[in-house]
This record gives C-alpha cells, sequence and structure tokens, in this order.
C-alpha cells in the first residue's frame, strides 16, 4: 500500500475546475427488462439504479472525455495550452493503443502536454488524482487535466443479467493546479491486493485469451463478476482505508464534509458511509441516475456536487475508489476550488 502526505511538499494539488459529459442515449431498468430476465425493482432495491447513459453505436469515448476536460479547463480559466500532462483514467479506451490520454490531448490541442492512462478500473480517477499530485508536488508540473472516463457498455455481456444492469458510461475531469501546501490534495492512499484479480474483470480480449470467433458464437466474453465477494471486500477495506488516510493528516471522519465514494451501487455507498458514521447529508450519490461509471463516477460526482453547491471552499472532501484488481483508492482534499 502507498500512503502519500508524509512529508510537507512546497505546493500541492488544488482543484481548480470540473467538468462531465455522458451520452444522450438514457438506458432504464423497464429497457433492461425486455432484455434480460429481471425487473425494476429487483434493480432498484439491490443497486438503487434506475437509468443510465450509454453510447450510441459510432460514438466514442475520447469525445466524452474532450468535452469534459473542456469544460474542466473552462471552469478553471486554463488554456490548454497551459497544461503540463493529460492523464485519463480508464479501462475502456477507444483503442488497445495508444492511450486515450493521447487521443483527448490531441482534441485539445494541448501540444505541451504529455499524455498517458492510468488503468485501475473504478480506483482509476483516484489512482490519477495522486500520480498528479505527486507531479505537481516535485514540482515537475504546475497544470494537469486529470480525466476518469468509461463505457463499460462496450464490454459487458448483455445476456448477463448478473452484470449488465449495473454500468453506464461517462466521463469527468478535473483540472488539477499548484498551490498553497495548506490545502488541496492532503494525501492518498493507493492499495491494491492482486490475489482477487479474478473477482471482477475481462477475462478475455487481452493478449492472454484473444478474442474466437467460438467466444462470440457461445458468448464467453465480456466482464465477469463475483458480486457478492466484490461487495465484501469493498465494505471491508474501503472504510478502513479513509480512516486512515484521514488519521495520517490530523483529521477523522466527523471532519468530513463532503465523502464522495466511487458510485458502483448505493448499498456499497450506504454500508461505508454508515461505518465511518456518516449520514447521507454528507455522502453524495447519483448512481441512481447514472449507474457505474468506472472511473468516471468519482469526477462525475465531483462536478455535480460543486454544481449543486455542496462543496465550500475550505471543506474537507474525502474521495474514494474501488474495484477490479482488486484495488482502492482515497484522496483527501482541503477543497479551493470551484
Ligand atoms: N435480476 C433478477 N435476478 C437477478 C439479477 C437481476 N438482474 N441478477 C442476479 N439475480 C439473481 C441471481 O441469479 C440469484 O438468483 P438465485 O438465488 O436463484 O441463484 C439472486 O438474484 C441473488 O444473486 P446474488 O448475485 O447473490 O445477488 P446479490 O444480493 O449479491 O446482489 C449485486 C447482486 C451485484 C447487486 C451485489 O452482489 C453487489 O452489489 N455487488 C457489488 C458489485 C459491484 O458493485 N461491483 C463493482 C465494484 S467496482
Amino acid at each position: 500500500m502507498l500512503d502519500t502526505g508524509l512529508t510537507q511538499p512546497v505546493s500541492r494539488a488544488h482543484f481548480a475546475g470540473l467538468g462531465l459529459a455522458v451520452p444522450d442515449r438514457v438506458l432504464t431498468n423497464e429497457e433492461l427488462s425486455a432484455m434480460v430476465d429481471t425487473t425494476d425493482e429487483w434493480i432498484t432495491t439491490r443497486t438503487g439504479i434506475h437509468t443510465r447513459h450509454v453510447l450510441r453505436a459510432g460514438e466514442k469515448l475520447s469525445d466524452l472525455a474532450t468535452e469534459a476536460g473542456k469544460q474542466a479547463l473552462s471552469n478553471a480559466k486554463i488554456g490548454a495550452d497551459n497544461l503540463d500532462m493529460v492523464l485519463c483514467a480508464t479501462t475502456s479506451g477507444d483503442y488497445l493503443w495508444p492511450a486515450m490520454a493521447c487521443v483527448v490531448q490531441g482534441n485539445l490541442g494541448a501540444k505541451r502536454a504529455c499524455a498517458f492512462d492510468v488503468s485501475a478500473a473504478c480506483s482509476g480517477f483516484c489512482y490519477a488524482v495522486a500520480t498528479a499530485s505527486a507531479f505537481i508536488e516535485s514540482g515537475a508540473a504546475r497544470n494537469i487535466l486529470v480525466i476518469g472516463a468509461d463505457c463499460l457498455s462496450r464490454h459487458v455481456n448483455w445476456s448477463d443479467r448478473s452484470t449488465c444492469i449495473l454500468f453506464g458510461d461517462g466521463a469527468g475531469a478535473a483540472v488539477l493546479t499548484a498551490g498553497s501546501p495548506d490545502s488541496g490534495v492532503l494525501t492518498s492512499t493507493l492499495g491494491t491486493d492482486g490475489s482477487m484479480v479474478e473477482h471482477v474483470w475481462m477475462p478475455t480480449g487481452g493478449s492472454a485469451n484473444p478474442v474466437t470467433e467460438e467466444m462470440l458464437v457461445n458468448g464467453e466474453f465480456g466482464l465477469q463478476m463475483r458480486g457478492r465477494d466484490v461487495y465484501r471486500f469493498c465494505v471491508e477495506v474501503v472504510p478502513k482505508s479513509i480512516v486512515e488516510s484521514l488519521c495520517r493528516v490530523g483529521l477523522k471522519p466527523a471532519d468530513v464534509d463532503l465523502l464522495v465514494l466511487h458510485q458502483a451501487n448505493l448499498r456499497i455507498i450506504g454500508a461505508v458511509a454508515d461505518r465511518l458514521g456518516i449520514d447521507e447529508s454528507r455522502c453524495f450519490t447519483n448512481v441512481g441516475r447514472y449507474g457505474n461509471t468506472s472511473a468516471a463516477s468519482v469526477p462525475m460526482a465531483l462536478a455535480e456536487a460543486a454544481h449543486e453547491g455542496k462543496i465550500a471552499p475550505g471543506g474537507v472532501v474525502v474521495t474514494a475508489g474501488f474495484g477490479a484488481g482488486l484495488t482502492w483508492a482515497v484522496n483527501v482534499i482541503k477543497w479551493t476550488g470551484n
């Protein structure tokens, strides 16, 4: 496990602007009930999800990521030519390679910026924020665009009712900029347990199991998940990691003004918040409208929370991601941005 924030840097990474983009196509629980053997009632009671947005044929994730990035830059009042780095947290970029961050860098015309992807599934955005913070704290970069974007609608098996109901597509973005060491991203914790790779994964399509015609015919492709095991793991590890992260910077759960967890489903969010003693008013959720958008969920939730006036300058915001790997990540932020 990697802990940051153990030394006092000269500057820290501050959230300067946020953005969000989703496809316009909305897929409802009723529509899913016509596709697989499920009901609106089952999905709603087990997950809290009512609708999700999905890409139409021909639409590209990089376009959503670019749109979210443009909004974040505009809100931060920073031109693309001032970016030192573009980071995309994604596991479903346009191509196997190059990284989607390269496509977005080109779309934005961020000519000075280097660009690469961070692959940590649903923890990806929080991993990327920790990465960007380290570059800013070291003095190697001043302005970094961090994007979380995923389109798992392209990777689920649409005949598997236990997974296809959970996911949606989207992109969220944040401009991180160098500022005072007294606030901004105070610390991050990144964790991995690689003994649980098979708990939630895409076993086919990579170099171990390239897709064959037979797999396609037999429907042997797409995301696979042991839902109950993932649930148990997240509810155990995430609160512990949040408490440890807060403690490192002299804070406790009672000091948290807003908790923004990965929007996997309402039951996990509720269970984690309960264990921390954080009530609904201090815990942001939008999973009901978007489903689990993987690496996009935390920045999308931050963007909506800021838009709704739920994050005030000086407030303590804790973000946490968790998912395939299994991975988890926490960022503790003293908010300064908009
Ligand atoms: N509609 C109706 N029935 C469904 C269903 C669906 N969409 N999906 C599964 N079921 C059925 C199962 O077949 C099973 O039936 P059985 O008892 O006859 O075998 C029953 O519902 C219970 O399945 P189970 O998988 O044990 O349900 P659950 O209570 O664990 O809920 C999840 C399933 C996925 C909602 C839950 O495990 C969960 O939230 N896990 C975390 C997953 C997650 O968020 N992962 C992403 C992390 S990044």
